[in-house]
């Protein structure tokens, strides 16, 4: 086989491996997919200042997020059905990530439970709350996570309502994926793929116990239903108060909410726009990243995802203010391409490329990485 040099090599062999409807549905944006282009664009238009004759031999590419150490400034962060990519898909990942010395944050709406994923591994993850306006169910979550040893909760603000994707209505996705006349040829010959799920679970894990053992389809129109656009700053007391442990704000990208956020105490925000996922025509996030972290980058720790492709994104984000990146479709192109080996293969290929910034940026620790690094417009005010 090629060797996997790029995240796009393991979006091509994905997109050779999975259903298009699964496919698609990790590598699509919403609506006209403004805010998707705006992410890589955004990262784009920064540029590196190359320094010449620095030591960098005794290099370190550690850091910590959220307190805790990680081998690198990048966590796998949360996204939904991961499980049905490649059988045990959150598992996999959790133990590729803790293998490789980093973070990875489960899914409310992944197929794995979050027993099942904390218990795949050694080191504490970490969990993504969806509340929906059944407010019993974020109540019980958050009991689970807690029983479950979850070190940070990542509370998602972004999604009031799903964004549309077009391509999951064209393409009929369910869940779990459904033989029809139109698929029946894409999903047999994915051999690999089914093959990965023969014996493993295909409903959201997370719902099981909550909803009882009703099917997965119904599992997802409940979740639907029950988006809830009465979700406000009010709530944070009580799901605060039942968890009690660090938080974080997933799916923040405006400098008010990031300050709203740190004058309520929150341990972290991740600046983010869902990758794309959520309001179309929206900043991209490398565009609001250093007005956020002037604005509350010492009170709170800032963590940035959406468009992140490589160590030189990795770097780039540090320099504007974050301490470290979450990183959502390449890690699931591993997924779908090779299970959890295509895990390792991504981040490996986030570690070369980010050990190699440092060096020929002239950088020896991660938290000596900081504007002077680049060259990029100026900020507007
Ligand atoms: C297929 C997919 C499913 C996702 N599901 C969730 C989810 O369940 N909860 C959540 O907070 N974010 C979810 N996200 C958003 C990611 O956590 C993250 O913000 C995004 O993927 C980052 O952008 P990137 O994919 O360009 O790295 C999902 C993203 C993708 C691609």
């Amino acid at each position: 086989m090629t060797p996997i040099t790029t995240i796009e090599d393991l979006r091509v062999l994905a997109k050779k491996r999975v259903p298009k409807a699964l496919f698609d549905y990790v590598d699509g944006g919403s609506y006209d997919e403004n805010t998707l282009r705006a992410n890589r664009q955004a990262f784009m238009d920064i540029t590196l200042r190359q320094r010449a004759l620095v030591d960098t031999s005794k290099r370190d590419i550690s850091t910590t997020m959220l307190g805790e150490k990680v081998a690198m400034p990048v966590a796998l962060a949360p996204t939904g059905m991961t499980g049905l990519l490649h059988g045990n898909g959150e598992m996999l990942a959790a133990q590729a990530a803790e293998k490789f010395g980093t973070k990875f944050c489960l899914s409310t709406l992944s197929i794995n439970t979050v027993e099942e994923v904390a218990g795949a591994v050694n080191n504490p993850i970490w969990f993504q709350l969806y509340v929906f306006k059944d407010r019993g169910f974020a109540q019980a979550m958050i009991d689970r996570a807690k029983a479950a040893k979850v070190s940070a909760l990542f509370l998602t603000v972004d999604l009031a309502y799903r964004g549309q994707r077009h391509a999951d209505i064209k393409n009929g996705l369910v869940v779990p994926p459904r033989m029809t006349m139109r698929n029946a040829w894409d999903m047999t010959t994915k051999v690999r793929w089914w093959s990965s799920l023969i014996g493993k679970r295909h409903s959201f894990g997370n719902l099981d116990s909550y909803l009882g053992q009703v099917n997965t389809v119904k599992q997802g129109s409940w979740a639907s239903r029950n988006s809830d656009q009465s979700l406000n700053w009010k709530d944070l007391e009580w799901i605060r108060e039942r968890w009690g442990g660090k938080i974080v704000l997933k799916g923040i990208n405006d400098v008010e909410d990031a300050k709203r956020a740190a004058s309520e105490g929150v341990d972290g925000i991740v600046v983010s726009n869902h990758g794309g996922r959520q309001l179309d025509c929206t900043t991209g996030t490398m565009t609001t990243l250093p007005y956020i972290a002037d604005a509350v980058g010492d009170q709170l720790e800032v963590l940035l995802d959406s468009g992140v492709r490589g160590g030189h994104d990795v770097f780039k984000a540090i320099a504007l203010g974050a301490k470290g990146v979450m990183i959502g479709r390449p890690f699931l192109y591993g997924l779908a391409a090779m299970g959890g080996t295509g895990v390792s293969s991504a981040l490996e290929v986030f570690r070369e490329s980010f050990d190699n910034c440092m060096i020929l940026c002239g950088v020896n620790k991660v938290s000596e990485i900081s504007r002077k690094h680049l060259y990029m417009p100026p900020l507007k005010n």
